[in-house]
């Protein structure tokens, strides 16, 4: 009807499950998936709302079709936990008892989530806390082919309660600034080239990469 380019179906079992009107009934979710990807000519998306998406979850979605991953990881906004704000106006004490407990820190890392989806030949897109041209290149240096943002370009508008155009393009103009002056520290003349900069891991994340086997996969893929 719109002409869309694409759709993009979200996942956001996280924040259903802590709404007080959540719908907690997931059967059926991967074959309606399967069943959209089959009858609709246009490429779906499959994105996550801030819990991100494990290498399992994405190779059932490579199996159903889906044309792109969007890993919506942990770390950035999460649709989640802006249901504890939801419930304590409401005084749902047990929703915002479950949005506190799961919202900010249940799911899987941006960065892991980027690394576990693209090893499979699908395009990734780098999504949740992405707040830096940094982070983009971190991300593509990573495995994402796309990074993607919301909040940055909100807090103009959140802050002046009004939409100013040009303070979001001034945003993006920055991150694009940003983004150049990584690109040129790594040797890098075109974005794709991000792919080959080198990487080191370190932290919380090194140790899950190389409990799950990813940190291996991250390095040989440099090499
Ligand atoms: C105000 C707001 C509303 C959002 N609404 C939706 C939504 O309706 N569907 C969806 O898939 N994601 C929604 N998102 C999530 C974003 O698409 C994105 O995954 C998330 O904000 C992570 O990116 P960020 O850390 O850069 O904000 C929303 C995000 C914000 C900030």
């Amino acid at each position: 009807m719109i002409d869309a380019d694409a759709v993009a179906i979200h996942l956001n079992f996280l924040q259903e499950a802590i709404q007080p009107e959540g719908n907690v009934d997931a059967r059926g979710c991967l074959a309606s998936i399967t069943e959209v990807c089959k009858a609709i000519k246009k490429p779906v998306i499959v994105k996550e709302t801030g819990a991100g998406i494990s290498h399992g979850v994405a190779k059932q979605l490579h199996a159903a079709g889906v044309s792109a991953i969007d890993v919506g990881g942990l770390g950035g906004t999460s649709l989640a936990a802006a249901e504890i704000y939801r419930a304590s106006a409401e005084g749902d004490e047990l929703c915002e008892h479950l949005g506190h407990l799961f919202g900010w820190d249940w799911g899987i890392t941006t960065v892991e989530s980027i690394v576990e989806c693209s090893v499979l030949p699908l395009p990734v897109i780098a999504t949740g806390g992405i707040r830096t041209g940094i982070d983009v290149a971190k991300s593509m240096a990573i495995g994402a082919d796309i990074c993607s943002a919301a909040l940055p370009f909100l807090m103009p508008i959140i802050d002046d309660e009004k939409v100013n155009a040009d303070k979001v393009i001034a945003k993006m103009n920055e991150l694009c600034e940003e983004l150049k002056v990584a690109m040129f520290l790594t040797g890098c003349k075109a974005t794709h080239e991000l792919k080959d900069a080198e990487v080191v891991v370190t932290g919380e994340t090194r140790a899950i990469m190389e409990q799950r086997g990813f940190l291996a996969r991250l390095n040989m893929a440099k090499r």
